[in-house]
């Protein structure tokens, strides 16, 4: 029998995926009244990824989950769980992850989703290292995908010019060795805060009518402002606090992978932190906020590009809706 506290859950495996169609800021600002000046530099923003009608997040999260585990070397048959982070499901039910489950003809393994807005993923993350960890599970897969185009008010300017779709997944493994992979993984939310980043309609507090929908309800609702400054204060808290809880500093981290909402706010972040930009890893550019999958994304494309060598920390910290944030940190395999 193998003793847990010999063991460590590793990110073994990373993937993504980004729909074809492009959408510049040039393109929006055909749409409604704004520039790509204004956009580039209240934003960072460049282009977002926009997915095909009929795409949807399964279709997404699949076609990363497929990458994820063939850059782990395992088997789709290996995967003992399966968690998709996501707050545009393909439906209210069945969850997304049962539909991504059948996509790859997986075993008739647990498959749920997570619902945390844009801290959805590292949410997962910890929900699946948790089960790995009880030892009934040895391979999970975890995912992040959204289709914000979805749900996006495409006539809001204020709000449509921020988020794209997109998917990133991982497959995390146990192995037996002490004190490598996923060191601590940290959540919290403030209730208080719900009305700030929100999609009022189409939930049981306000079920879809003709009314509803006329008034725009299905679609995000945000106060910019406020969710900007407290942003860059739970980020920063909880990347110190996951530093503090785990004995290292900001220097002994080699890549920030922070949730990608506004490069005003990273930037921030990298201020307060003492840790310099060059040592995040930034692609909103070219994706636009695309909530629980932005962090995945980003880890994966940062693996791609030889951004992560064994025994590299790497802080991952988000925030979103709810309120909710997260940090997690890891010392790469
Ligand atoms: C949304 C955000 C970019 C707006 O930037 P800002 O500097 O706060 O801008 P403001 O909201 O104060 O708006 C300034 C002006 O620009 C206008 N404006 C808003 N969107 C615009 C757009 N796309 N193009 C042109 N002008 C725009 C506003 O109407 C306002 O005009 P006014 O002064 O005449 O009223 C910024 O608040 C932000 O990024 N917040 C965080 C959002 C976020 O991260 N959400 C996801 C969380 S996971």
């Amino acid at each position: 029998m193998s003793n847990p506290n010999r063991q460590s859950v590793i990110i073994k495996g990373v993937g993504s995926y980004a729909p074809p169609k492009v959408v510049t800021n040039d393109d929006l600002s055909k749409v409604v009244e704004t520039s790509d000046e204004w956009i580039r530099t209240r934003t960072g923003i460049r282009e977002r990824r926009i997915a095909a009608d009929n795409e949807t997040t399964s279709d997404m999260a699949a076609k990363a989950a497929q990458e994820a585990i063939l850059n782990a070397g395992i088997s789709p048959q290996d995967i003992d769980l399966v968690i998709v982070a996501t707050v545009t499901p393909d439906m209210p039910f069945p969850n997304t992850a049962c539909f991504v489950q059948a996509k790859l003809g997986l075993r008739k393994v647990p498959a749920f989703d997570v619902e945390a807005a844009c801290s959805g993923f590292l949410y997962a993350l910890d929900v699946a290292e948790g089960m790995l960890r009880t030892g009934r599970y040895r391979n999970a897969l975890v995912i992040g995908a959204e289709k914000l185009s979805s749900i996006t008010n495409w006539q809001d300017r204020t709000t449509c010019v921020l988020f794209g779709d997109g998917a990133g997944a991982v497959v995390l493994s146990v192995v037996d060795e002490p004190g490598v992979g996923i060191l601590n993984t940290m959540l919290g939310a403030d209730g208080s805060e719900t009305g700030i980043l929100c999609v009022p309609g189409g939930g049981s507090a306000s079920p879809s009518t003709v009314e509803t929908i006329e008034r725009s309800l299905h679609y995000i609702q945000m106060q910019g402002n406020q969710v900007f400054k407290i942003a860059v204060r739970v980020m920063c808290n909880s990347a110190t606090e996951i530093l503090n809880s785990t004995g290292y500093t900001a220097d002994d981290v080699s890549l920030v992978i922070p949730h990608q909402a506004n490069n005003r706010i990273i930037e921030a972040l990298a201020q307060r932190l003492e840790i310099g930009l060059e040592r995040f890893k930034i692609n909103l550019d070219r994706y636009g906020n695309t909530s629980a999958a932005s962090i995945p994304i980003a880890l994966a494309e940062a693996h791609r590009n030889g951004r992560m060598k064994k025994g590299d920390l790497v802080l991952m910290v988000a925030f979103g809706g709810g309120l909710t944030w997260a940090a997690s940190l890891i010392k790469w395999q």
